[in-house]
């Protein structure tokens, strides 16, 4: 076994000798082994001197069989990676094997000797699914799909932990699924959670031989308590008045003929709860348990004939049954409510832990190469050896910190050290009960794992109770410390050494009096107190010889009267660092008088700092007196006061924070020790109880295979890992991987680049840049041609594309991009509206919208008729698509006729092939542009997909090799542009008795340095403004603005939503202004049939946003609880709820691009009856191909697992128009509809002949044989629509859009005054989608879309520094939504009667089905979170006397908690005020 040299280019250890010289001897005695053994899915692997530069990631992905491990940000943030690690335990002489959900990305290969690596493909595939697998997929918990593996992982783990096999029972409960985070580290952009968590909580009952165990109330958590008593109290795991939905019935259940879960809900509920509906409002699906469960032969279950070549009857034909994605039996349907059955799940038959491993011995290991070697010491002694010898050494523990670094900041570390399966390091050893009752400290081992160190605080802190306060303390900061998946590996040890100012332990151990105990071999063991271990940013006093052992915390004498407590504050609850973080600790002597005080602070300084005025000046005061509290404020006010541009930004929050947390531990302090009466109000944080909420499953309008609810066709490949996307496709021989250089500069001329140290890296092969082709050739643009692929000159945007290296892999490829050196001469840039409207930098757009006494130039005289007008600014960030599959392509070309096959995740691959051909100069016919799936799009990918094709197809057709990409996340947040930040200047003017008379508006985006789409986005968002309400007067004016940040582009919603966010502002500043209600102002405007846009487009009978708002008030019992709201605002200080119902209608069709209201279908009949189809859709999750074969299959009369489409590629379609503008459905249904029609027409006689009932396969053949082309290529052109900008002929205007998606929701929220944080306590949404082809799918789309505008108009923030570089570049800094930020209650519904309960139609719509487009229409609706906030901290302002006057106050969105915190306009805000002095700027800069 050859053994690796230590790189000589290791930094010098402080000692003076070389790596070599003092590793050398090492590793000949004590590591003589490189061989890493372990199993993966249930086979033992030995791997030998492995890939030093490797995660566990890096290892499986490049297995050829396992491939459903993604990357999806490779900093631990998503989950996508995650994997489960079987490891053993012996506990108290028992054994037991757990199972540990890791983010493979961030996990040291090293890490998994002597363990079980179980990936999505070991526990099922398609042909025999896990339970798990199947019921996400039949639940419909999978869109897109590449979230799906990891989530199925992380749930996997749960399950497998909540099975006791030596008792042989079961304990999973809803509170262990959701409110335990054990989803927290997971991200899906596309589902909204909600049919997730529906698939996960239908194990809650498993009925496992009748061992069922009772949640058990957890040890010493008051609200835990309180909550499973609620639970208990309510009979089951649900905290609705409905029935939890579990598979063999829910005590709630109505009796009913089956197990289902019929909720009936009673009639009066709080204002959180769902209220009763009526049976066809709220029919959830059936959900059955059974061992085999039944096929639906309208779905499934096709025998086809084994092809006939010859004049051979088919009837003789041999019949086999072919294996599709359906092969596992799919739901049914009793009276259009779904009936899903699910097989049994049985913890026995799960993949075993391999026996031998219970023996495994391990070894010191080492391996690695001239850059880089492992160690894995199995003892401290030989750590410490290591660490004497090369003290540089990089102890590694969970990696979560050590992997970040390397990854994003380069740093790659010559020797690393695997610490954390060293006994002494990660083991806590408790002592025994009796010893514990008088311990005065607890000791921590070091690299115990956090989620061990949650479980033992908690242990302790019952035991223990008060004196184990800092244990407590600990555990609740742990609970929102990082996700589960980290948990499980990370320690304090990394925690503590590296030193974070925004730690979340470091303020609680610091306070606590903790004492660290190091250990080297030269010193031995020895004492450093936390109080003296942080020196500066990311520095201690721990000597590089040394290692962290262990961790003492004192804790106080039963009679000491002390309070130890710990709060943090993030962006997001879980999963997130925080804002500012804090533990307080106050020792009272009998009195009540200060003995003793800690105050510490993260996030405040750049360390974890003590607030050593405020600590000094508690000592000797009376601690339960207003008089401290007030001078302690100040001091902290004077210790942390923070200049307006510190780094980090948020001045004024985290001041204001600083004061909070105070505040609020002032009042639990004084709570706890009984000092006196305190408003417990202040105390309470913000907590969410179990989700819960329902579908309206019924759908009267279902027909054979129509309008069922047939999950997503791909889902179960996606749950199994088997789904491929670009990057799992195989490697090609000779295949080469593309690594872009990337501008630093956001705006610069190019003096150098210097690409020649790439090229002299191994691997590399060659580079590409503007001078590998042409000038013109350069130059593409969706609709403007007027960006360049490579910067030619100058850079116009941080992350420019400057060049692309290629080289033998993707590590290399992206060491070489590195390497790649630029000089430049910065210039001045335009990064936000402000200064685009001061430099006039805009885009030539030039539309605007007359209407009324616009059109004859007379808006004076319009403004003239008002009695009230108001004026306003409002901004509205932009967001960025996170889908999870980062951009990627494959170019394959061929040796023959300059022939390209163009992979690519697009939404287009028209523009895909075109812009192909003009950098290869290929003619179009000789590139098939293809894309099977892409892991979302969102939009994000319509047109900046587009370069990343082009630039491997220079590299292909220069090397003659295949060529492949696929982003890094911060790459492609960089890159590939987002929703457009807008801001609208406004002037409305109203008569005084509320109604509309006149608007105007100049409406600016942020395009970025390129136009893209932001001439049509702004089209959109002025054809929107209007939302639901007549204004007989209009003016607006529209101006894309040209910034050098990234292009933005489309994305879900296109400009509507920022447009019907300023109509619903608008409204509410007319409302606030005239002291109306905000509901009878809306409906007083509401368009009627006959009203005319802005566009002349007339309000038709389609008109039903007046049925959905009156029937959602009624469902959401909206009037009682807008009143229950405003009571609890009444009673409550330091909270605000806040409720509102807002309707929507949102345009369908290319609004502005009149040509691509086109699509083309083409489908073939073969012998045996099976069915091909393609389209020119594509598919990013939102279920177009599962619609399109729903549609093939109704039409042919054909079940639907015969018809089959795979892909979609110019091959087979040419010019189709991208999947966008929610009209994928609409253009390319109505295609396959035609070429159906076509087809049906031929086979007519034929089945005249042999009789309706005879199956597709012996039509076909009899056709065939009678020389009847079964092949056809269908055709649609969306007729009626194609306005002309500037007609207002309301004789000849031609509407703008075909149809409109209209919908409603109503959302409360409560906010927590004194952090900002918030929940969203319940969500009513319903939509108007026409006859559902799929309500499933449409559900999805619907709470999808919600989530995802929740977060735009909530959480999502993207910032810039102030040289122009994006700093939210990952899911560390940008948050989306997770598990627990979706309402509490979610319901979601479809229209399908008018107010008289008589079923609509919609056989007007003439559209495919009469369905309606519902990608983007409902994102709009999250915005119903925004408003509902704005009312809450409205409430306080009112509360606090500060004003709410028009004009005088205004939220902007993202509602963030900073913003929320920003504008209660209380007396803690202004002691925190922070003053901007004299030109000083703000850190970060919002574009909008
Ligand atoms: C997605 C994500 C979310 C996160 N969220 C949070 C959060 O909410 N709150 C928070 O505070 N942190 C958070 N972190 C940071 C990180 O997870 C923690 O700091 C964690 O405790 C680090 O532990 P580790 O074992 O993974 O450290 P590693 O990455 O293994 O090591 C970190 C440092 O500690 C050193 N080290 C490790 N063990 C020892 C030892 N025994 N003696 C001396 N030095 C040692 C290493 O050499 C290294 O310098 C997050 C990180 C990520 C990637
Ligand atoms: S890829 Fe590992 S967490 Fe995102
Ligand atoms: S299905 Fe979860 S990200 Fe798409």
């Amino acid at each position: 076994m050859a053994l690796p040299i230590p790189p000589q280019t290791a930094s010098e250890p402080p000692r003076a000798r070389s790596a070599a010289d003092t590793l050398t001897p090492l590793i000949e005695s004590t590591y003589k082994s490189s061989d890493i053994t372990f199993y993966v899915n249930g086979k033992k692997t030995v791997l030998s001197n492995a890939n030093p530069h490797w995660t566990l990631l890096d290892y499986i992905r490049a297995q050829p069989n396992l491939k459903g491990t993604k990357l999806g940000c490779g900093e631990g943030g998503c989950g996508a990676c995650t994997v489960v690690l079987q490891a053993p335990e012996i506990l108290s002489g028992k054994r037991r094997v757990k199972h540990l959900a890791v983010n493979a990305c961030l996990f040291p290969l090293v890490g998994i000797d002597g363990k079980h690596v179980i990936t999505v493909e070991g526990i099922g595939s398609v042909e025999k699914p896990h339970p798990l697998q199947e019921r996400i997929a039949k639940l419909h918990g999978s869109q897109c799909g590449f979230c799906t593996p990891g989530i199925v992982m992380s749930l996997y783990a749960l399950v497998r932990n909540a099975y006791n096999s030596e008792t042989n029972k079961f304990h999973l409960s809803e509170r262990d699924i959701e409110l335990e985070g054990h989803l927290d580290g997971n991200l899906c952009r596309c589902t909204g959670y909600k049919p997730i968590l529906q698939a996960a909580k239908t194990f809650i009952t498993e009925d496992l031989q009748g061992q069922l165990v009772e949640d058990l109330p957890g040890s010493g958590d008051a609200k835990l308590e309180k909550e499973i008593v609620d639970l208990v109290r309510n009979g089951c795991g649900s905290t609705s008045k409905g029935s939890c939905g579990r598979p063999g019935g829910c005590c709630r259940d109505a009796p009913s003929e089956s197990s289902s879960a019929n909720s009936k809900s009673p009639a009066s509920t709080p204002p959180t709860e769902p209220v009763a509906m009526s049976d066809e409002e709220l029919t959830p699906a059936e959900l059955e348990v059974q061992k085999q469960p039944e096929q639906d032969s309208s779905i499934s279950g096709t025998a086809y004939a084994k092809p006939v070549k010859s004049k051979e009857d088919a009837s003789g034909a041999i019949e086999v049954k072919t294996t599709t994605a359906l092969d596992a039996p799919l739901s049914g349907s009793k009276h259009g409510i779904p009936v899903v059955q699910f097989q049994e799940y049985v913890p026995d038959t799960e993949l075993i832990f391999p026996s031998v491993l219970w023996k495994f011995e391990p070894r010191p290991l080492c391996y690695g190469n001239d850059k880089k070697i492992w160690f894995r010491p199995t003892t401290l002694d030989q750590l410490l050896e290591l660490k004497d010898a090369y003290p540089s050494a990089k102890l590694v523990g969970g990696a979560s910190e050590v992997q970040v670094e390397i990854r994003f900041k380069n740093s790659d570390f010559a020797i690393s050290v695997y610490v954390s399966d060293i006994p002494e390091l990660k083991r806590t050893s408790l002592p025994a009960e009796a010893a514990l009752e008088s311990a005065k400290e607890i000791v921590l081992a070091a690299n115990t794992p956090l989620t061990e160190l949650e479980a033992i605080c908690k242990d302790v802190y019952a035991k223990l109770g008060k004196r184990a306060m800092v244990l407590e303390a600990l555990r609740k900061q742990l609970r929102y410390f990082a996700g589960r998946q980290i948990r499980n590996v990370a320690s304090l040890a990394g925690n503590i050494a590296t030193a974070s100012p925004i730690s979340d332990a470091n303020p609680v151990l610091l306070a606590a009096g903790a004492t660290l105990v190091a250990h080297s071999k030269e010193k031995g063991e020895f004492d450093l107190p936390m109080s003296d271990f942080f020196v500066a940013y990311r520095t201690t006093t721990l000597p590089p010889d040394a290692v962290l052992t262990r961790i003492r915390i004192p804790l106080p004498l039963p009679t000491t009267r002390e309070v130890l407590k710990a709060y943090k504050q993030a962006k997001r609850k879980d999963d997130d660092i925080a804002i500012v973080t804090a533990s307080f600790r106050i020792r009272l002597d009998n009195a009540g008088i200060v003995e003793d005080a800690c105050l510490v602070y993260g996030g405040m300084a750049p360390t974890t700092k003590t607030a050593s005025k405020a600590n000094t000046g508690l000592i000797g005061q009376k601690w339960f007196s207003s008089e401290t509290l007030d001078a302690t404020l100040t001091a902290l006010s004077e210790d942390f006061d923070l200049p307006f541009g510190v780094p980090g930004g948020m001045a004024h929050y985290r001041k204001t924070l600083t004061l909070s947390m105070f505040f609020r531990f002032w009042h639990e302090s004084a709570a706890e020790l009984g000092l006196g009466e305190v408003d417990t109000e202040v105390i309470d944080e913000i907590h969410r109880a179990i989700s819960t909420g329902a579908r309206d499953d019924y759908n009267p309008t279902e027909q054979r295979v129509v309008g069922k609810q047939v999950p997503h066709l791909s889902a179960l490949k996606q749950c199994t890992g088997e789904a491929e996307y670009i990057d799992d496709m195989p490697r090609m021989d000779r295949e080469l991987f593309g690594g872009l250089v990337l501008s630093t500069k956001a705006h610069a001329n190019i003096v150098s680049v210097d690409w020649e140290p790439a090229l002299e890296l191994p691997g590399v092969i060659g580079y590409i840049d503007k001078d590998s082709i042409s000038k013109e050739a350069n130059i593409w643009g969706s609709i403007k041609k007027d960006e360049p692929f490579f910067a030619d000159g100058k850079v116009l945007h941080h992350g420019q594309v400057i060049g692309m290296v290629y080289a033998e892999t993707a590590l290399q490829a992206q060491a070489g991009a590195r390497a790649v050196k630029v000089v430049y001469e910065e210039l001045p840039a335009v990064l936000t509206i402000d200064e685009a409207i001061q430099a006039e930098t805009f885009f030539p757009h030039g539309k605007h919208l007359k209407k009324g006494l616009a059109i004859e130039g007379n808006m004076d005289e319009a403004f003239a008729k008002c009695d009230r007008v108001f004026e306003g600014t409002t901004r509205m960030g932009g967001q960025e698509h996170f889908y999870l599959e980062t951009n990627a392509a494959l170019v394959i070309p061929s040796g023959e006729d300059g022939f390209m096959e163009v992979w690519s995740s697009t939404q287009n691959n028209m523009e895909t092939q075109e812009f192909v051909s003009q950098v290869t100069g290929v003619p179009s016919n000789r590139i098939n542009a293809r894309v099977k799936r892409m892991g979302g799009g969102f939009g994000g990918k319509e047109s900046r997909s587009v370069p990343f094709a082009c630039y491997l197809a220079i590299a292909a057709r220069k090397e003659k090799r295949p060529v492949r990409l696929m982003l890094n996340r911060d790459e492609d947040m960089l890159l590939s542009g987002q929703r457009h930040p807008f801001q609208a200047r406004w002037k409305v003017g109203v008569s005084k008795e509320g109604k509309l008379v006149a608007l105007e508006a100049d409406l600016y985006d942020n395009g970025g340095f390129s136009q893209d789409m932001s001439g049509a986005v702004m089209d959109r968002c002025m054809t929107h403004i209007d939302n639901c309400y007549e204004c007989p007067n209009a003016y607006l004016r529209g101006f894309p603005c040209k910034t050098n940040i990234h292009s933005n582009t489309a994305f879900r919603g296109f400009g509507a939503p920022q447009g019907m966010y300023f109509a619903e502002t608008i409204m509410y500043n007319v409302a606030e202004g005239l002291g109306m209600d905000i509901d009878e102002l809306r409906l007083k405007n509401m368009y009627v049939p006959g009203n005319w846009t802005p566009f002349f487009q007339k309000i038709d009978q389609d008109w039903h946003v007046p049925l959905l708002l009156e029937q959602l008030r009624r469902s959401s019992d909206y009037d009682n609880r807008k009143t229950a709201v405003a009571e609890f605002n009444e009673k409550n200080r330091w909270r605000k709820r806040g409720i509102c119902l807002v309707p929507s209608k949102f345009g369908l069709s290319f609004a502005t691009a009149l040509h691509l209201n086109q699509a083309a279908a083409y489908v073939k009949i073969y012998h045996d009856g099976s069915v091909l189809l393609h389209h020119g859709g594509t598919e990013m999750g939102q279920g177009l191909y599962t619609k399109m074969c729903q549609i093939a299959a109704q039409e042919l009369g054909v079940p639907l697992d015969s018809v089959y489409t795979q892909d979609s590629q110019t091959y087979q379609i040419a010019n189709a128009s991208p999947t966008a503008a929610s009209s994928g459905s609409d253009l390319n249904g109505m295609a396959v509809k035609n070429a159906c029609d076509q087809i049906n027409e031929r086979l007519q006689p034929f089945r005249e002949k042999l009789g309706k009932d005879a199956p597709l396969r012996a039509i076909a053949h009899a056709a065939y044989l009678d020389r009847v082309n079964l092949a056809a290529h269908g055709f649609w052109k969306m007729p009626r629509v194609g306005y002309s900008w500037g007609d207002t002929n309301l004789e000849t205007v031609k509407p703008m859009y075909y149809y409109w998606t209209q919908g409603a929701a109503a959302s409360e929220v409560e906010v927590d005054l004194l952090t900002g944080d918030h929940t969203v306590l319940r969500t009513d949404i319903m939509m108007d989608v026409g006859n559902s082809i799929n309500p499933a799918i449409d559900y999805g789309q619907i709470e999808g879309a919600f989530i995802q505008g929740q977060g735009l108009f909530t959480m999502e923030e993207s910032l810039w520094t102030t040289n122009g570089q994006l700093f939210t570049r990952g899911p560390g800094t940008y948050k989306i939504p997770g598990f627990s930020d979706i309402p509490q209650v979610f319901n979601a519904s479809m229209l399908r009667y008018d107010n008289e309960g008589k079923p609509l139609s919609w056989n007007h719509l003439r559209s495919v089905q009469s369905s309606k487009g519902i990608g983007e229409p409902p994102l709009f609706l999250g915005s119903t979170v925004f408003f509902a906030l704005r009312e809450a901290v409205k409430a306080a302002r009112v509360m606090n006397g500060a004003t709410v006057a028009p004009g005088e106050w205004k939220l902007d969105s993202p509602a963030t908690s900073e913003r929320l915190r920003l504008a209660v306009g209380d007396e803690l805000l202004k002691k925190a005020e922070v003053k901007r002095k004299e030109g000083e700027k703000s850190f970060f800069v919002t574009v909008s």
